[in-house]
């Protein structure tokens, strides 16, 4: 094992861009976290902290209230970058003058290199930088000197090379900053020291054993869905403590046609996970029953899903001791958990088993709650991950119930299944499946006229939907083919019967959301 991971640490002022400093800091091999502003010094200079990012922020330094950080952290010896508000600040509490009023700068500005620079040594003399900000720097602190400017900020850089203290107005994490990570690159590695060698490989080696010393000699329950997060947890967890993985697979009857096989076949055969699988499809038809409402659908499937586990995970218990329950908790949910306020160990009651622990006195084991998702899919593939389960689009806990407008029937579920299988068939034999963020078939609440041979068919009618995105949380129609489009509604309206019609969902999201319920 190489000693001590090098650490970046991120205070994050409310900037939009905060996770995404993350992201590119990670990139880079250099682990880091996010921290709230407040942070005191000590409990920094505890950390030990390879170097320090204060992050920017929607508020303006001089106002009344507005986040600051605490002054010592400026006497640690451990280097700072400030990125926009977090460079006002920084330059504010040293003696510095920032003034405010001013015409807000949003957009591309070219940065001038003057001077002799430690931060921007792998940058040219000029170079593109995106903007946003409506303070700006009017004197910069004792020791410091500018070293970068654009055509509307005299003070765009500063640095003390001195006391490894330094500032810029732009953002190096946006994709508008071409050479950003080149900076953040001189930041880490230059100025900082870090050594680069955070790899997925690294991590794993790490967790597995953060994972043995917390179980010890107990056993670990593990939900498992085929979903990527539970699938990555319970092959981190196995590969740490073996068979004391308990892994629990609930036959919800909402999943695609063929999936609970193929997970079933995949983790037992290919993976040697000791799957317990429970049916438990009739049960939850039952609730479903006469429920229209999608919140209420919602629900249904959700305290149905605890029921099932919390009996199972009784069981288990009675006769074999589980002690810690495993959750695929991911790091941005760590980070809003504590951003607001509350405890770190949140659980996402939508999709998972919340209150579970608490009643059953279970310890959570949470192996990817340091990570993003996208490490996640990298950490699956270190693990020997397939990649039909690295790259599945998310599938939500409601599953198929979302999708069977009204009410859910078993005909309904069919019928959807069968459509559903025809469209991801084609996506994927077309080598589309990778370039939409989600796809699937909506079974709708409405029948159509058509015409079959010589015959008038008055039959339903399923929704096409593709999307790409990057974060769901906003979302465009995927443009894909026409003539795919046409194959597709031609097989559907062909080989399912009960299916004469389909249509295309050209909507965005906003206004719309990727799900219809
Ligand atoms: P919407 O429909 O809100 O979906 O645009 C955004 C993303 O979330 C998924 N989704 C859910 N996932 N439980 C989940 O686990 C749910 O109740 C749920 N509703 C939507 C959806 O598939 C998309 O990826």
């Amino acid at each position: 094992m190489p000693g001590r991971r090098d650490s970046i640490l991120i205070l994050d002022f409310g900037s939009q861009y905060t996770q995404l400093i993350a992201r590119r800091v990670r990139e880079l091999q250099v682990f880091c976290t996010i921290a709230p502003s407040a942070t005191p010094a000590a409990q920094v200079a505890q950390l030990r902290p390879t170097g320090v990012i204060l992050s920017g922020g929607p508020d303006s330094v001089y106002r009344h209230g507005a986040p600051q950080a605490d002054p010592g952290l400026f006497h640690l010896g451990v280097p700072v970058l400030g990125i926009c508000y977090g460079m006002q600040l920084m330059a504010r509490q040293l003696g510095g003058e920032v003034e405010g009023g001013g015409q807000r700068e949003y957009g591309p500005a070219r940065l001038k290199v003057g001077g002799r620079s430690g931060l921007l040594a792998r940058l040219g003399d000029e170079e593109p930088v995106w903007m946003s900000h409506g303070d700006r720097l009017t004197r910069e602190p004792e020791g410091f000197q500018v070293t970068g400017s654009t055509g509307s900020v005299e003070r765009a850089v500063i640095e003390d090379g001195r006391r490894r203290l330094y500032g810029i107005q732009f953002h190096p994490e946006v994709h508008h900053t071409p050479n950003g990570s080149a900076l953040l690159r001189t930041f880490l590695f230059d100025i900082c020291g870090a050594r680069g060698d955070w790899t997925m490989a690294s991590f794993l080696e790490e967790a597995v054993g953060r994972v043995r010393r917390q179980v010890g000699g107990g056993r670990v329950l593990c939900g498992l869905s085929g979903g990527v997060d539970s699938s990555v947890a319970a092959l981190l967890i196995h590969r740490a403590v073996g068979d004391r993985l308990v892994p629990l697979f609930v036959d919800n009857g909402l999943l695609r046609q063929g999936e609970a096989d193929e997970v079933m076949a995949a983790f037992t055969g290919r993976y040697g996970l000791q799957v317990r699988k429970v049916d438990a499809g009739d049960l939850f038809l039952e609730r479903l029953a006469g429920v229209t409402d999608p919140e209420d659908k919602r629900k249904a499937v959700g305290e149905t899903f605890i029921r099932v586990f919390e009996e199972q995970a009784r069981r288990l218990q009675a006769d074999g001791e589980i002690t810690h329950l495993a959750q695929g908790t991911l790091y941005p949910d760590v980070i809003e958990s504590a951003g607001a306020g509350g405890p770190s160990a949140v659980i996402k009651t939508h999709h998972n088993v919340g209150g579970l622990p608490a009643r059953m006195q279970l310890e959570l084991v949470e192996p990817l709650r340091e990570l993003f998702k996208d490490e996640v899919r990298a950490l699956g593939r270190a693990l020997g991950l397939a990649e039909e389960f690295v790259g599945r689009h998310p599938f939500p806990g409601p599953g198929l119930a979302v999708r069977v407008l009204g009410e859910v029937t078993r005909e309904g579920l069919d019928l959807l299944r069968r459509a559903d299988a025809c469209f991801l068939g084609a996506l994927r034999r077309a080598g589309l499946y990778d370039e939409v963020a989600q796809a699937f078939v909506v079974l709708l609440p409405v029948r159509s006229v058509g015409v079959m041979g010589d015959a008038r068919s008055y039959e339903q009618v399923v929704a096409l939907r593709a999307v790409t995105t990057q974060d769901y949380m906003t979302a465009d129609w995927a443009r894909l083919p026409g003539d795919l489009l046409a194959a597709v509604a031609n097989d559907i309206v062909n080989t399912v019967p009960g299916i004469n019609r389909v249509v295309y969902d050209i909507t965005s999201k906003p206004p719309g959301t990727i799900e219809w319920e």
